[in-house]
């Protein structure tokens, strides 16, 4: 019998003026805010590692990047990620990706024009077709203009 799991990763960062917008580790041009964060404030990859973790029940990705701690200041939020594919690497060895979903919601500036950029990092990342990477962008109509949010649902294989 298929042997998948189901994830899925939530995240949120305040935005705040200085800082550069990291969506899924693409830089966006031309953000008047960034994300306030310890590390990059990469919402998107943030829930992404956590929604992985998820699938196999292994906590969050605060229990091996505390944002008290001061090696993660300003980290690329990419190297959390490459963190989570390696520990399902050495615990489920020939683990695979089936799909992901991500939902952005995020009120100013629009994402849209940098969907296959961010598809293809992601893409890139997971060792996936992106056709597999499924990216939606809402903006919160008005209710939550001083954050950027991710929502990401992971569906993984075992062997
Ligand atoms: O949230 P709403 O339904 O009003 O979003 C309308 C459109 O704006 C969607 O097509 C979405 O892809 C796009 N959008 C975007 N960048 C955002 C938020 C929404 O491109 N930051
Ligand atoms: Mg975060």
């Amino acid at each position: 019998m298929t042997n998948l799991r189901v994830g899925h990763g939530l995240d949120a960062h305040r935005l705040a003026p200085g800082r550069v917008l990291v969506v899924g580790g693409v830089p966006v041009p031309d953000a008047p805010r960034g994300a306030e964060a310890h590390s990059d404030g990469d919402a998107l990859l943030h829930a992404l590692a956590d929604a992985l973790l998820s699938c196999l029940a292994l906590g969050d990705i605060g229990d091996a990047f505390p944002p008290s701690d001061e090696r993660w200041r300003d980290l690329d939020s990419r190297r959390i990620l490459a963190h989570v594919l390696a520990q399902l690497d050495a615990l489920a060895p020939g683990w695979s990706l089936v799909n992901v979903t991500v939902v952005v919601v995020l009120d100013a500036p629009k994402l849209g024009p940098l969907r296959t950029a961010i598809r293809a990092a992601l893409a890139e990342q997971l060792r996936l077709a992106p056709e597999r990477v499924g990216l939606t962008f809402k903006t919160s109509e008005g209710l939550a203009p001083d954050h950027v949010q991710a929502s990401v649902t992971a569906l993984v294989r075992l062997p």
